[in-house]
């Protein structure tokens, strides 16, 4: 078996979900955040490297890339660099998008949350960026803690779908309530909000998808913002890492994967040789005792 071969193989382990119940993608995905920058306002990689990344992704069998329009630096963006490694697409690659809050180019800063008309120009940026004609799969991101109500904004996005520009509707950083209330609009597909072995505020978001057959794609897997100190290793996961002889990274999306069908990894990574580590990580089966461990109260 080719190193490829193998590769291919462990992305496959994680299993499958169907999002929207019709749209049928890896458990183990990738997420182009940290391609064009390493954090908001700090370079990324060579684009050339992200480039090479991205092509990685989808030789080991990857097919749920995760991107937004407001991921980028200066000229360098996330949907640019996915266009430039992936198009023309594969039939079978999903390509998920954000649209909320946006950010001015080139500089960055952070605009007030957007408007319906607003959001619907942000979709059209993302198709023409992406070179699409629709989009799988649109997330109409909140701005955290609560930026107000969302009927307007999920309606103005569910016009889209009817239309037949956006395929699948998701929401990110939603509260059960704020699920509730979108459904009640249009029929959520996957909810994005922030879940790690370190920071686990949303379980009752998680444990709604869970019962609905909602996709549940935790984002900041492995570090956070600016290698946020919530998700830093503790002696405990890297004991428990050392002991299968994988990376503390791998434990923790494997932790994530075996909380629930409905969880759907998209860590991101500049470092091809981190790539290869995380898409195995479905490979990695933990011990009942092991996820227990992690999932009680002490370890956070
Ligand atoms: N909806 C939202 O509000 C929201 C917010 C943030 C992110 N997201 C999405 O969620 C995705 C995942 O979040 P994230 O990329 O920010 O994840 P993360 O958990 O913060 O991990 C990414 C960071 O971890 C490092 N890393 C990756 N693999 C590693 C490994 N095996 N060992 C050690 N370090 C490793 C990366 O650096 P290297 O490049 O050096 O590997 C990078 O700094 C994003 O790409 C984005 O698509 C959504």
């Amino acid at each position: 078996m080719t190193k490829t071969e193998e590769s291919t193989t462990t992305v496959t382990t994680a299993g499958r979900w169907a999002l929207g119940g019709d749209l049928s993608v890896s458990r183990t995905g990738f997420g182009a955040m940290r391609l064009p920058m390493r954090d908001f306002g700090i370079p990324g990689v060579d684009p050339r490297q992200a480039v090479a990344v991205l092509r990685r992704a989808v030789e080991l069998g990857v097919d749920h890339i995760d991107t937004a329009a407001f991921y980028f630096h200066q000229d360098v963006t996330a949907n640019a660099l996915i266009r430039e490694a992936l198009h023309p697409y594969r039939d079978d690659l999903v390509i998920a998008t954000k649209v909320g809050p946006g950010r001015r180019r080139p500089d960055g800063e952070w605009l007030s949350p957007a408007g319906p008309e607003e959001l619907k120009a942000a979709v059209h940026d993302n198709l023409r960026e992406l070179g699409l004609d629709r989009l799988d799969l649109v997330y109409l991101r909140l701005q955290p803690p609560n930026d107000g109500a969302l009927a307007e904004r999920f309606g103005a996005l569910a016009e889209l779908q009817q239309e037949g520009l956006i395929r699948h509707l998701g929401i990110s950083n939603a509260t059960v309530e704020q699920l509730a209330e979108a459904q009640r609009i249009a029929p959520v597909a996957s909810v994005q909000n922030r879940f790690s072995v370190g920071s686990r505020t949303d379980s009752a978001v998680l444990d709604a998808c869970t019962e609905q057959s909602i996709a549940f794609v935790p984002y900041y897997p492995l570090v956070g913002k600016g290698g946020d100190q919530a998700v830093s290793d503790t002696a405990q996961l890297e004991a428990i890492a050392a002991r299968y002889g994988a990376s503390t990274a791998q434990v923790k999306l494997a932790w994530l994967l075996a909380l629930s069908p409905s969880v759907l990894i998209i860590p991101g990574t500049s470092s091809p040789a981190h790539l290869e580590e995380n898409m195995a990580a479905g490979a990695l089966t933990l011990a009942p005792a092991d996820l227990a461990a992690l999932t009680a109260p002490h370890t956070v």
